[in-house]
């Protein structure tokens, strides 16, 4: 297994470029499945998990070309014959993410066979929403074996309130409903980019959705999609990621590629805490080099700060002087990296979802775990300021959402490097499902 070896101490200085957003990618892939025709995607981010999407989309009788050379960030799906309407368990336990083909399956092949994600190192993570959405829809649901498995002869459109926010849960009915017969209104939808990235390809494939990127969306029900050519949007999760970096190690660094309007509550918070950012139309410029002062943080929805930066956060808030709480409201168990940053000499406590970081503290380097995508990002941060040579374990995590992070992190002057196992094991399945 792989294992990141990062020396602190180095400023982060010049231009770094956000790859496209694994969020939006991911149900993009799925509503490929949604037409017998060509859709090709464009800005593709080369991670681990859109290979897994490609695996699980091929498994299904889809072709599916992931670009190499100049069209590397490329990929052309065309699902002409779904033969076999199923993610297998051996996917979905690496990618929750996989459940995005539940509703696309049963509005185009009229049943579907989807594994049941179970638990994992973050938290209960239910599809129960998914379900009930699709219930609403008039599919007929049963779950056996571990298996969801969906039948409906042709959706019927609906109006759906989901019980609490969801993000796949919105985008697996929304591509559901394109399909359906009528119309459907959903309230409490995410608002998150991505879900809007998704709508405007489902557009153009000829869907008739409104009020995608608010919390009501509706959809009039089409026959038939055709296909489609879309670019996703930029990574905010990476862009914030590399936001952080740049202040805690008080570099000089442009973030490139990205859409700032997405960023506005990491940005709010950054300043908050004392960090200087200047904005152009597609890029933030980030001077580090100034004193932190904590600052308490609350996971939202969006717009609200995304729980997909808490860990990130909280790698900076040992650095800020005075006390930060940090309170994770999406997911129960998402502190596993605050033992990790407290064993490079970070003052954490937790106490059920808050965190109470203390700064600010040295760190020190030391040998630490990843135990998801995020909180794998939140160690390689802690070890950019970190004294010394930090080694961190299982960084398959992070290849599931960040392209090449430390070719990046180096072209602007980070010390990092990937090792292999001198004496491999057999790896172990990864577990974690972001
Ligand atoms: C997505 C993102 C993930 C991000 C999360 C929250 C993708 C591929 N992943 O995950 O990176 O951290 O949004 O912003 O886009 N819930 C239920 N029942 C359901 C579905 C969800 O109770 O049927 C609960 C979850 O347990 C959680 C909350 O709702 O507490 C939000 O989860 P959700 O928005 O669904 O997260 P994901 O879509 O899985």
């Amino acid at each position: 297994m792989d294992k990141l070896v990062v020396r602190g101490g180095n400023p982060l200085l010049g231009t770094v470029r956000v790859s496209g957003a694994k969020n939006a990618a991911l149900p993009c892939m799925a509503a490929a499945l949604l037409t017998e025709e060509e859709v090709i995607l464009e800005n593709i981010p080369q991670v681990r998990d859109i290979e897994t999407t490609r695996r699980l989309l091929s498994a299904m009788g889809a072709q599916v070309e992931l670009g190499y050379g100049r069209a590397h960030h490329r990929t052309t799906i065309q699902a002409r014959n779904l033969t076999t309407p199923e993610a297998s368990y051996d996917l979905v336990k690496t990618m929750r993410a996989s459940t995005l083909v539940l509703g696309p399956l049963v509005a185009r092949c009229g049943r579907a066979r989807v594994s049941l994600p179970g638990g994992c190192a973050i938290g209960a993570r239910p599809i129960d929403l998914h379900i009930k959405g699709l219930e609403r829809l008039g599919a007929k649901i049963t779950t056996e074996h571990g298996y969801v498995e969906a039948t409906a002869n042709r959706l019927k459109g609906a109006e759906v309130v989901f019980d609490k926010i969801t993000v796949t849960g919105t985008e697996d009915l929304l591509m559901a409903s394109t399909l359906a017969d009528g119309e459907t209104t959903m309230q409490n939808c995410a608002r998150e980019p991505e879900v809007a990235d998704l709508a405007d390809l489902l557009n153009k494939m000829g869907a008739k959705i409104h009020g995608a990127g608010t919390s009501t969306i509706c959809v009039k029900g089409v026959p038939k999609l055709h296909g489609a050519k879309h670019r996703i949007i930029p990574d905010r999760i990476e862009a914030g990621t590399f936001l952080i970096a740049a202040a805690l190690t008080g570099g000089d660094l442009k973030v490139s590629g990205c859409d700032p309007t997405h960023l506005t509550s990491i940005l709010q918070k950054l300043q908050e805490v004392g960090v200087k950012t200047t904005q152009g139309a597609d890029s933030i410029r980030v001077m580090g080099d100034t004193p932190h002062q904590a600052a308490d943080v609350f996971t939202e929805e969006y717009p609200g700060f995304p729980t997909d930066m808490q860990a990130q956060y909280m790698a900076l808030a040992t650095q800020a002087d005075g006390t930060s709480i940090i309170t994770e409201n999406i997911f129960e168990k998402r502190f596993m990296h605050a033992q990790e940053l407290v064993r490079m000499g970070a003052n954490i406590k937790i106490e059920g979802r808050r965190a109470i970081v203390r700064g600010r503290t040295p760190l020190s380097a030391a040998a630490v775990l990843a135990s998801d995508l995020r909180a794998s990002a939140s160690l390689v941060l802690a070890a950019l300021v970190a004294d010394g040579e930090t080694i961190i374990d299982r960084v398959y995590h992070i290849d599931r959402g960040y392209e090449h992070i430390e070719e990046k992190l180096k072209g602007v002057g980070a010390e990092i490097r990937r090792i292999g196992e001198m004496f491999p094991r057999k790896a172990a399945a990864p577990t974690a499902q972001f």
